[in-house]
């Protein structure tokens, strides 16, 4: 394991396999440090978006970068176009879901291997394939490489090289944890694959570490199983003060000034929802099961994260005396705000938890009433905040979405302004409502 200087070097031929969340946004970080970038997107629909200038996510600093990007020859293209063979890197992005098992699908790795694979048989230089998706240790060696050459004939290692380039990049701030990253973590399965990679990423600033192909895949489920251990962590904490009575928000402020502890991460609340915390987490555990290494911390991570919306509707049930056949309005639905993705997104897990009570539920979202309306159709939506929360008789917040915070006399048109909040989305003073904190 070593950490190494970037050597300054000429500008690559890349191909970014997947054109999804991250592959848009390192195949426009990469395209505006001067590489030749080319985007391979198998799903003909998002293909044609793409083609035609349309991105199918939304990113703060996403469609500057990437104009300026297609403007200086940025390109995306169908695999089987044959885009595989000039590349000299190839970084794959596509997604690997879990599995109703817990355990990973990884049929689009496979896929892209195999047409990467195609893509080697037919060029003559050398060239390196990287997976940036999230994987298990032992997925780049032991699953990759055996379809890589089978597809192209040739040995990686003397003939093509492989890596394991993990992602660190949050929805919301994806551009700039992309082009600011706190390091960089190159898995190579040799010197000549972790050279290319550093070539690639010369122009990020940041440390570097060059270590084996599955120790960096380790690195990136360590990440996450930290932070969300730590909002667990945090959530137990929380709940501990406010049964004691005491001063939660304190404690935690206190305690983040401890500089081995840190101030960041450290929000109380509903718990952690999106595409990667539970996924990864749970795919450890399986696993850690696996193995034979028993998981008690990652289990509890989960356990405590699951307990939070129980804990909000139980909170809800005693303050009302019952939910059955309450208005309840739901604002928040995206699993954190500035974003329409609602991913394992607390909101609705309480949506479904209080329906299942007997509860009427109105829900409301800035951004992400599209999207919950295609996951969850029969639960009923509001227009605007005012219209959810009109007629309620209890209001519960589940995204911290800076509207909220903004929002006034609209709590007079409350039957009852009993406001549940789960995310410390609202202060309170002033506003002559019966504010609840979940745990604080
Ligand atoms: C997370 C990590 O932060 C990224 O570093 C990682 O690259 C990414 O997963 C991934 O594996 O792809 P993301 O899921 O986009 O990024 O969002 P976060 O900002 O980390 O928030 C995740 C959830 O945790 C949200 O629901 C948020 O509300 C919750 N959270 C976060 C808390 O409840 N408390 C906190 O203190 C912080």
């Amino acid at each position: 394991m070593t950490f190494t200087e970037s050597p300054r070097t000429p500008h690559l031929k890349i191909a970014i396999v997947g054109g999804g969340y991250v592959g848009l946004v390192t195949a426009a970080g990469l395209a505006s440090h001067g590489h030749k970038v080319t985007v391979m997107e198998v799903e003909e629909g998002r293909l044609k978006e793409l083609e035609a200038g349309r991105l199918p996510i939304r990113e703060p600093g996403l469609e500057a970068l990437w104009s300026k990007a297609v403007e200086g020859g940025l390109r995306v293209a169908h695999p089987k176009e044959g885009g595989y063979r000039a590349a000299e890197l190839m970084i794959v992005c596509v997604g690997t879901p879990t599995r109703e098992d817990g355990t990973q699908d990884l049929a689009h790795i496979k896929g892209a291997a195999a047409d990467i694979g195609e893509g080697l048989r037919d060029s003559h230089g050398y060239a390196v394939v990287a997976i940036k998706s999230t994987v298990l240790p032992g997925t780049t060696e032991g699953v990759v490489r055996p379809i890589l050459e089978r597809a192209s004939g040739r040995r990686a290692g003397p003939d093509f090289g492989l890596a394991a380039v993990p992602e660190f990049l949050a929805q919301g701030s994806a551009v700039q944890d992309f082009l600011h990253p706190n390091r960089i973590v190159i898995g190579g399965l040799d010197k000549a694959s972790a050279e290319v990679l550093l070539r690639a990423f010369a122009k990020l600033p940041g440390p570097r570490m060059v270590t084996d192909l599955g120790t960096a895949e380790m690195i990136k489920y360590a990440s996450n199983a930290f932070l969300a251990s730590r909002i667990s962590l945090t959530n137990e904490i929380a709940n501990l003060c406010k049964a004691q009575g005491l001063d939660t928000l304190q404690v935690l402020e206190a305690v983040g000034m401890d500089d081995r502890i840190g101030p960041k991460f450290l929000r109380p609340g509903v718990g952690f929802g999106g595409s990667c915390f539970a996924k990864d987490v749970q795919a450890l555990t399986a696993r850690a099961t696996s193995i034979g290494v028993i998981p008690r911390m990652l289990r509890a991570t989960i356990e405590v994260n699951e307990d939070q919306p129980l804990r909000l509707v139980g909170l809800l049930d005693q303050k009302l005396g019952g939910v059955k056949g309450r208005r309840i309005a739901l604002l928040g639905l995206a699993f954190k705000p500035g974003t329409d993705d609602i991913r394992e997104s607390r909101g609705l897990v309480i949506a479904s938890l209080l329906r299942r009570a007997g509860a009427h539920v109105v829900a409301f979202d800035p951004e992400a009433v599209p999207s919950a309306r295609a996951a969850s159709p029969d639960l009923e939506y509001a227009s605007d905040a005012r219209k959810c929360l009109a007629g309620a008789e209890a209001c519960v917040i589940a995204t911290e979405w800076p509207e909220f915070s903004r929002l006034r006399n609209e709590f007079g048109a409350m039957k009852r302004p009993l406001v549940v909040d789960g995310r410390r989305g609202l202060d309170p003073v002033g506003l002559g409502i019966e504010y609840v904190g979940l745990c604080w």
